[in-house]
């Protein structure tokens, strides 16, 4: 079943997800909506908190890099190279926007899989992005968080200005510290 996908300006985006405590019929329904949603929406990675689910559950596939879907359940970063790979990303619950965001560009990260496995998995490049990315969905965090320069979020404003979305959602851009 396709789920709605929550954006920017819903709260629960800002929220923590919880750990899985169980990994049960209920998480896998989860995970397969999840999967036929990413797919419906032509993404590569969704949070279940963007289906308005608070767990800590995430699905990713890359059609250049996977065969297959993965599911991670209460996914933990356990390595991480330095940032040095910098790609310019989007979010589904950000429409129409993209960010340049350094980050790792390796990542060991373990998880459970839909069995309640402990599963340990390596990626880089665009999939250690993509993981990166989704890991931050489970904490509250967004692309939008990760900006460099005054300049980067001006150069995002206009492009919130251009896809028209509102005053009250482009103030929700935190300023960029110096
Ligand atoms: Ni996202």
């Amino acid at each position: 079943m396709i789920r709605d996908i929550i954006t920017l300006g819903n709260p629960m985006l800002r929220m923590k997800s919880k750990p899985i405590s169980v990994v049960d019929q209920e998480i896998r329904m989860l995970a397969l909506d999840m999967i036929e949603t990413m797919y419906y929406a032509n993404g590569i990675g969704l949070s279940a908190v963007q289906v308005g689910v608070l767990k800590r559950l995430f699905v990713c596939e890359i059609p250049e890099y996977h065969d297959a879907p993965f599911v991670l359940i209460n996914p933990v970063i356990k390595l991480s190279a330095a940032k040095n790979a910098a790609y310019k990303e989007g979010c589904l619950s950000i429409p129409h926007v993209q960010i340049e965001i350094e980050r790792s560009k390796t990542v060991v990260i373990e998880y459970l899989d839909l069995d309640g496995k402990p599963r340990t998995l390596t990626e880089s490049e665009l999939p250690a992005i993509c993981l990166q990315h989704e890991i931050d969905h489970l904490d509250g965090k967004l692309i939008i968080d990760k900006l460099i320069s005054e300049e980067q979020r001006n150069q995002l404003v206009l492009q919130m200005q251009d896809f028209e979305y509102s005053k009250a959602l482009i103030n929700l851009v935190p300023v960029v510290k110096r």
